[in-house]
């Protein structure tokens, strides 16, 4: 569904979230195959450590609920690199809240981060991509967006709001000569996940899920999902009529 790439050498990857967890394991393995990688987030010191002293990798700081710090760090971006070859939007946030614990103000804190942060980075790179007319834009969802979960009254809904954008965009953007990737990872063991208090299913490191992201882009997929065991699982369960899909979540979840 999108181009295969057969090599990093040489591309330019801006990777959005990239001081920890994947966005961090994709760095260093990008930079090891000899990508260029600029790596953003808030604080500068874990993505100058992730830089490693290369000349191909650049820190960019910057925080995706401030607009003006993204279009900031895309306009240094552009004039570093001669092109954009990938853009991943890793940014965000968890929070485990339930319907007897909502609070209005943390699930708009999650809402600025997960969702508007994205729009926040579409707003910047897009333009650039356009003109380009070539490249590609990773948005990373989760599997908590495929349907309801426990735990995840505000962070599933704004991942599932990613998934349905990823669709939007492919249709808008791939005829334009630019691919887009739809990222949905199981349970990666990551700072995000830290302090999970429930049994994570096919938990997996954040290098493997690192390497899994790359394989599917270079692959050409549209729809990256790992670990396929567990995020294949979820995908049937939500074929199934709602009482099935509520009694097997319960049932699996045990809340
Ligand atoms: N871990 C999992 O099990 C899992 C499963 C499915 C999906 N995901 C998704 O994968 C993505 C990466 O998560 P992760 O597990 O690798 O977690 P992580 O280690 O906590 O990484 C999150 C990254 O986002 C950055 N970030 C947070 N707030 C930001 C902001 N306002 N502006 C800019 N950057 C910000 C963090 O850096 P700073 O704090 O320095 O800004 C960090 O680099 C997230 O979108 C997450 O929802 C994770």
């Amino acid at each position: 569904m999108n181009r295969k790439i057969d090599h990093w050498d040489g591309r330019h990857v801006w990777l959005i979230g990239a001081s920890s967890g994947i966005g961090a394991a994709l760095a260093s393995l990008l930079l090891e195959q000899g990508a260029h990688v600029a790596l953003s987030a808030r604080t500068l010191a874990p993505l100058e450590a992730g830089c490693g002293g290369r000349a191909r990798a650049l820190a960019l700081a910057l925080d995706v609920t401030d607009h003006a710090s993204v279009l900031r760090a895309r306009d240094e971006l552009c004039e570093c690199w001669p092109r954009i070859d990938l853009v991943l939007v890793l940014a965000g946030g968890y929070n485990d809240m339930r319907a007897d614990s909502f609070d209005l103000a943390a699930a708009n804190r999650l809402i600025d981060l997960n969702l508007r942060g994205v729009f926040n980075c579409l707003d910047a790179v897009l333009p650039v991509l356009l003109k380009q007319g070539a490249g590609g834009l990773g948005i990373v969802a989760s599997v908590a967006g495929y349907g309801g979960l426990p735990k995840a009254l505000v962070y599933g809904p704004t991942k599932a709001a990613l998934i349905n954008l990823s669709e939007s965009l492919y249709l808008d953007l791939q005829p334009r000569g630019i691919d887009v990737y739809q990222i949905n990872p199981g349970f990666v063991d990551t700072p995000l996940t830290a302090a999970n208090d429930f049994n994570m299913p096919a938990l997996m490191t954040a290098d493997a899920a690192a390497w899994e992201l790359l394989r599917g882009v270079e692959r050409g997929q549209f729809h990256i999902h790992f670990p396929k065991r567990f995020t294949n699982s979820l995908r049937l369960a939500r074929l199934l009529p709602y009482r099935l899909y509520f009694w097997l979540v319960r049932k699996v979840t045990g809340l």
